[in-house]
């Protein structure tokens, strides 16, 4: 996955990743270079004192060390400049991605996952692969490089490598074997732990007010040593590999000057023996240099999973690719004997459910908490789709219109929601060139010009600086402004006391003319003058008529109206 990801935006960098590359390898080749250069200053130089021999070399030496420099110096700027650009093309696709899911995508990731995947996520990615690109090619070559070379000064000695690179690579496999899958697991219990943390903070009042703390603490700890527990076994692993790594080298090195030291004796030159050395050395870099590689790359890899899970869904709500068009004039939303379940739920929330809603009429649909009223609305403006019948628009099933069939409706959501910004703002999200006095008048309708009093009044993110009641009739302003074919409110009157309703619902015939409205409530004083009321039990409708035919026929009908008469009349 970390490949296909990488891979997905790389192709559009290939000729500077291919710099990077030759960059890369001229760098180490020139590291490569400078011990056999240096055993050849102490081999002709120092010991026959060609005092100019050793000023060319070590001129030369200092020319390749330049060279290195530069190298390393661009391709690092140049890796960075990749790797930051991936990072942005990721954020941006997953973006994209994220705006096309409809509700259901949306809650199987959850929210606060999806920001994890476009933040974190992508970032571990990057760091792969600014890593890549500043030290990693740089290991195969060195570590090969390294050993080639060090043959060359001597093939003897070269026996002290053949003992110590098994023992390496015994190293690096348990390594990649052990410490992945543990990487792995850290990161899940990271995302734990910013799991407890999100809803903590989003739940702050509530955890305060049950008195919580206690219980939300212990979830809290149980995440947090969690990750402790996992990330003491990586640090415990790593602290036996890396000495490890260290003492097989040392011992390689110990082993070196003392076969070394027999092998001068018997005429190896000097300078070959501190060659030698050096690229032992290189290879000890290149060795610590490769596991760092397996410390970062499992983590990465788990993190490109997750966002490409994210780019590679579908949403399930998409426009067809040949759109149908609709008639001009009013059109005419209807329900076709409807049923919706949620994926991985057990029952239908909405069983062969029939409604018409004609311009110019009012229908209303009542039912208990839980009846699927919300889920009802969901399907109107196409938020969710029928797993059974259609829904339709001036007879067309949604699924084959354009998803601008959206404007035509306009929701009054059951959750009154505000971006930040101004009022103004959030009246014209729909209609971008309503003009100031439209934006008046449909506040006027809301009910909502008592408390504003300037249409650029500051808004705070979710529209947290108005009271709910307040929310609820700015959010119903904003449907409002657009004069839909069918304007939805879902229990939009719920926060509004009786007079306030009454008032609103008297403005509202007027306002929307031949539009059809849908109002769904609880209150039967809120809905009892709709032409139609629909009764929702259980998902089923279980009457259908106005007020009085209902109060005649309906027993469940009957049942709401009397526990709420009673109510009233009891206050
Ligand atoms: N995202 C979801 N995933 C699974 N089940 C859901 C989801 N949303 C709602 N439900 C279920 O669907 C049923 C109907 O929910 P819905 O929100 O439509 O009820 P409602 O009539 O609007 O209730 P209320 O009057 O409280 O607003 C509920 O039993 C609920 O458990
Ligand atoms: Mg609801």
């Amino acid at each position: 996955m970390l490949i296909r990801l990488t891979w997905r935006y790389i192709r559009d960098h290939r000729w500077p990743v291919i710099a990077v590359a030759l960059l890369q390898v001229l760098s180490t080749a020139a590291a490569l270079s400078l011990p056999t250069l240096n055993a050849q200053i102490i081999d002709e130089g120092v010991v026959s004192g060609d005092i100019g021999y050793i000023w060319q070399t070590g001129g030369i030496m200092l020319a390749i060390s330049a060279v290195q420099v530069l190298c390393a110096i661009t391709s690092a700027y140049l890796g960075a400049r990749i790797a930051m650009a991936v990072g942005r093309d990721a954020r941006r696709d997953v973006f994209a991605s994220v705006q096309q899911f409809g509700t259901l995508e949306v809650s199987r990731f959850s929210p606060p996952s999806l920001i994890t995947r476009s933040t974190n996520d992508i970032q571990q990615v990057q760091m792969v692969l600014l890593m890549t690109f500043t030290i990693m090619v740089q290991v195969p070559i060195m570590l090969v490089g390294g050993v080639v070379m060090a043959m060359r000064q001597d093939t003897q000695l070269s026996w002290v490598l053949v003992a110590v690179i098994p023992l390496l690579a015994l190293v690096m496999g348990i390594a990649s074997t052990r410490l992945g899958p543990l990487f792995r697991k850290v990161q899940e219990r990271l995302d734990g732990i910013s799991k407890v943390l999100r809803e903590h903070l989003s739940g702050v009042r509530i955890i305060r007010a049950f008195v919580m703390q206690g219980a939300e603490r212990e979830r809290y700890a149980t995440a947090n040593s969690g990750l402790k527990d996992v990330s003491l076994r990586v640090g415990l692993l790593m602290a036996l590999l890396f000495p490890a790594v260290q003492l097989i080298v040392m011992s390689a090195q110990v082993g070196v000057i003392y076969f070394g030291a027999h092998r001068v004796e018997a005429g190896m030159e000097v300078g070959s023996l501190f060659a030698f050395l050096n690229y032992l050395m290189q290879i000890f870099m290149s060795v610590m240099m490769g596991m760092m590689m397996f410390m970062i790359v499992p983590r990465a890899e788990v993190c490109a999973d997750r966002v490409m899970e994210v780019l590679n869904t579908t949403p399930s709500i998409a426009a067809p690719t040949t759109v149908r068009e609709l008639p001009p004039g009013r059109a005419t939303f209807a329900l076709n004997d409807v049923s919706f379940r949620f994926p991985g739920a057990e029952r239908d929330v909405l069983i062969g459910i029939n409604v018409e809603l004609s311009p110019g009429t009012t229908t209303a649909v009542i039912g208990s908490t839980g009846s699927g009223k919300t889920t009802l609305v969901n399907l109107l403006p196409r938020l969710l789709d029928p797993t059974a019948g259609a829904v339709t628009a001036s007879g067309i099933p949604l699924p084959k219109l354009s998803l601008d069939v959206r404007e035509r409706t306009a929701l009054v959501p059951q959750k009154a929601f505000l971006f930040a910004g101004t009022i103004a703002t959030n009246l014209r999200l729909g209609t971008p060139d309503a003009s100031d006095d439209e934006l008046w008048e449909a506040l006027r309708v809301a009910q909502a010009s008592e408390f504003v009093t300037d249409l650029d009044a500051r808004v705070e993110a979710g529209g947290k600086n108005f009271s709910g009641g307040q929310r609820q009739r700015l959010t119903i302003a904003r449907a409002l402004v657009r004069r839909a074919d069918l304007t939805i409110f879902d229990d939009s009157f719920s926060a509004l006391d009786y007079a306030t309703d009454a008032r609103l619902r008297g403005a509202l015939g007027d306002y929307l003319g031949d539009g059809a409205v849908l109002i769904v409530g609880q209150r039967v004083a809120t809905i009892r003058g709709a032409d139609t009321i629909v009764v929702l039990d259980g998902g089923q409708i279980v009457g259908s008529g106005t007020h009085e035919a209902l109060m005649e026929s309906c027993p469940t009908y009957q049942e709401i109206v009397l526990s709420q008469l009673t109510a009233e009349e009891a206050a």
